[in-house]
């Protein structure tokens, strides 16, 4: 396939790496601008894709770094979950945490039956918590405040929500008189990173990490910076050759129809676009996307995760 210009979402967790960043162009949207994630009931209080738990705050420190004296705080979001009919196994038992990724924690909450699933198994206390600036946790008291500038963002980093999680998690414990707790860590994709991350840089405060989908090594000069593309290709690949070489071959195609006369206007109508196109790259862009997407939730099951899917969804687009 080739290298559109959209960013993909896998991609987006990395927006909080200036590094890579850089090389990257639009800013970070989870869900991706495609996706259409529908509400649910139980976004507070209650339940979220079956699964209940209770919205709860916790006043978390803005700069875990600093010893300028000047302390701020803003409230952190974070879930707690009841394991099944039996419950928690009370203080000393297990302790399951989701590493909050890049947006709202509820919807992480929904999509991630493999913490609710296994928690009655182990009578373990279920937490999400939210990453700061993304959902309700936002610092400065809104999100105009806290995305204003590169001042009010300077506290936006990776190593200031592991500060958060280790923090939170310390406090919980106590409250609890839980200290003994096992705790877990579960994430996805950029959550996965933290997850492995915070097994890494604090292993006094979980003794494991279950990192899914987590590109943990995805940085300049450590893998390739195709390998984005080349996985998404491998996917269609897989799935159906024809199908992989169609949309290869698509790009060149469209260009050419592009280009011919009155070709935008002829291309808009053959996807009965609402306006008509400026550039045959707002097509491509908009269709890559689509295959990456497809990539990135190509689950054996239906799912609602970005968007409603069937099972399977490249195989159901490759045949
Ligand atoms: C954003 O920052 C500017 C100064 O850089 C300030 O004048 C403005 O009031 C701020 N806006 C918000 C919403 O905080
Ligand atoms: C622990 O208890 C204190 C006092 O009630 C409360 O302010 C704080 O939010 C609690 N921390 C957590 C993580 O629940
Ligand atoms: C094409 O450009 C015009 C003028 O700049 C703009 O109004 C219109 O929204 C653009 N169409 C699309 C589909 O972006």
């Amino acid at each position: 396939m080739h290298r559109p210009r959209r960013l993909p979402l896998l991609l987006i967790l990395l927006g909080l790496l200036p590094a890579v960043a850089r090389a990257l162009l639009p800013p970070p949207r989870f869900p991706g601008p495609h996706a259409r994630p529908r509400p649910r009931a139980g976004t507070g209080d209650g339940v979220g894709g079956g699964y209940e738990f209770e919205t709860r705050y916790f006043r978390q420190r803005l700069d875990h770094f600093s010893f300028s004296g000047e302390e701020e705080f803003f409230q952190q979001r974070y879930l707690v979950g009841r394991a099944g009919a039996g419950g928690w196994a009370g203080p000393g038992g297990p302790i399951f945490f989701y590493c909050g990724n890049e947006g709202d924690i509820a919807w992480f909450a929904a999509n991630s039956g493999l913490v609710w699933d296994a928690a009655p198994r182990f009578a373990a206390l279920v937490v999400f918590a939210e990453h700061r600036y993304y959902g309700e946790s936002m610092p400065f008291g809104s999100k105009d405040k806290a995305y204003n500038n590169s001042r009010s963002m300077a506290y936006l980093t990776a190593e200031q929500a592991l500060a958060d999680y280790a923090v939170l998690l310390t406090d919980l414990k106590r409250n609890l008189s839980s200290e003994s707790s096992p705790v877990v860590l579960f994430g996805g994709s950029y959550g996965g990173m933290l997850a492995a991350w915070m097994r890494l840089k604090y292993p006094h405060i979980a003794v494991g990490a279950l990192a899914s989908s987590a590109p943990i090594l995805q940085f300049e000069d450590i893998v390739p910076d195709t390998i984005f593309y080349d996985l998404v290709s491998n996917d269609f690949k897989r799935e159906s050759l024809s199908c992989f070489q169609t949309i290869k071959d698509s790009w060149k195609e469209l260009d050419e129809q592009g280009n011919g006369q009155d070709g935008l206007l002829k291309l808009s109508k053959t996807f009965h676009l609402c306006q008509t196109l400026n550039t045959t790259g707002a097509l491509s862009d908009w269709l890559s996307s689509a295959y990456s997407y497809l990539a990135m939730v190509d689950y054996p099951m239906p799912s609602e995760f970005l968007m409603p899917l069937p099972a399977n969804p490249i195989k159901e687009v490759s045949s």
